[in-house]
């Protein structure tokens, strides 16, 4: 980082402090920080202490009384925004947009805090510990201050509350979804999307993140983020998975927009939407047109009445990158069954 980043990165941590000098209030407890939210419920009973096959699992060794997950849902929105609008404005912009006034002054920029891609890959716990410990947490070189000193813990539960709620969450996109997890993969086969449209990928375009969400029994509220840990993986069964979810830039109405594409493990679309929720209600049901649409086999360009061709195309075009990313999902997943079953 250069010296006038760091510069910048300071003054903007130094005003928020002279706001709210005072002591750090009640200690985080040391560690707890850092793990995940998610205790894998054996099958959503909580009083269970007991280990069915006696495997390992660290989670359920020592339960938490409330789950971060609660924490964060039951933090003060409106407490979050006026913190919010003093603290992470600058950066992140008044809305999360990533337009702060010295935005543009950071390399890697701020995060877009509405971009629901980046935020649903992300759990309760990994912003809690971004925004007490900075950069650090991040793992990277950059300029995200440190709050752990001026803001305590339920302030940043507060502030998780708000920036939740600028995103869309993923069980907007998978109904009944308990637990996703999330991967980049690339692009099974470029070649046979370009065969199938007639049209090339760009090279970002051959690698996407997608989603994989599964119900759970008697789980409640809101599908929970599983980081990416074979350990945690083997309770999410083949036969509780609801779908596949992946963000995609399609051309719309009047320009490009961010559409989330969920689909059954068939490849059927079972929700198209903006994943903005700026994007205007006619390109909302422009692309709600698409649901139903999709399956897996032989390549061939859809037929929607009342969507202009192009929007179809590109659509489509975006459709089968999500479907050969999938590809490469299924493959994983398969490996890593044949693993379980050692
Ligand atoms: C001085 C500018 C600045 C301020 C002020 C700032 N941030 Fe950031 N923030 C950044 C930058 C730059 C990144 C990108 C870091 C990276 O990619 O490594 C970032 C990244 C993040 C991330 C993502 C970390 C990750 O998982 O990669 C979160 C969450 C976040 N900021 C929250 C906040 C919150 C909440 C506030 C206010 C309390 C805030 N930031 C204030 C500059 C800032």
């Amino acid at each position: 980082m250069t010296i006038e980043k760091r510069i910048l990165a300071v003054a903007a941590a130094a005003a928020f402090f002279a706001a709210m000098a005072g002591p750090a209030a009640s200690a985080w407890a040391k560690g707890k920080a850092g793990k995940s939210s998610v205790t894998f419920g054996d099958d959503g009973s909580k009083d269970k202490k007991g280990d069915k096959k006696g495997k390992k699992d660290k989670d359920k060794a020592k339960p938490e009384p409330a789950s971060k997950v609660e924490a964060a849902a039951q933090g003060d929105r409106a407490a979050g925004e006026k913190i919010y609008k003093i603290n992470c404005a600058s950066c992140h912009g008044i809305g999360g947009n990533a337009d702060g006034v010295a935005a543009s002054k950071f390399n890697p920029a701020p995060i877009n805090h509405r971009n629901a891609e980046v935020m649903n890959a992300r759990d309760d716990a990994a912003l809690f510990r971004a925004i007490k410990e900075g950069a650090r947490a991040t793992g990277r070189d950059s300029a995200m201050p440190a709050f752990g000193a001026g803001l305590n813990e339920l302030d940043i539960w507060d502030l998780i509350a708000y920036m939740r709620t600028l995103h869309v969450r993923i069980d907007t996109f998978v109904a009944g979804g308990a637990y996703y997890i999330t991967k980049s993969y690339r692009v099974m086969s470029p070649k046979r999307i370009a065969q199938a449209v007639g049209d090339e990928l760009k090279p970002e375009e051959e690698e996407l993140r997608v989603y994989t969400v599964f119900r759970f029994p008697r789980h409640e509220g809101y599908a929970e983020y599983v980081p990416y840990e074979p350990g945690k993986l083997d309770k999410l069964k083949k036969n509780l998975k609801l779908g596949y979810l992946a963000f995609v830039k399609v051309r719309g109405p009047r320009g490009p927009v961010e559409v989330g594409m969920a689909m059954e493990p068939s490849a059927k679309l079972i929700r198209v939407a903006p994943s903005d929720l700026s994007a205007g209600q006619d390109v909302a049901r422009l692309f709600q047109k698409f649901e139903g649409q999709g399956k897996r086999g032989k390549y061939e360009l859809w037929k929607v009445a009342g969507v202009p061709p192009d929007i179809q195309k590109d659509a489509y075009k975006q459709y089968l990158r999500f479907l050969e990313t999938v590809f490469m999902y299924e493959k994983e997943e398969k490996e890593r069954t044949w693993m379980d079953e050692e």
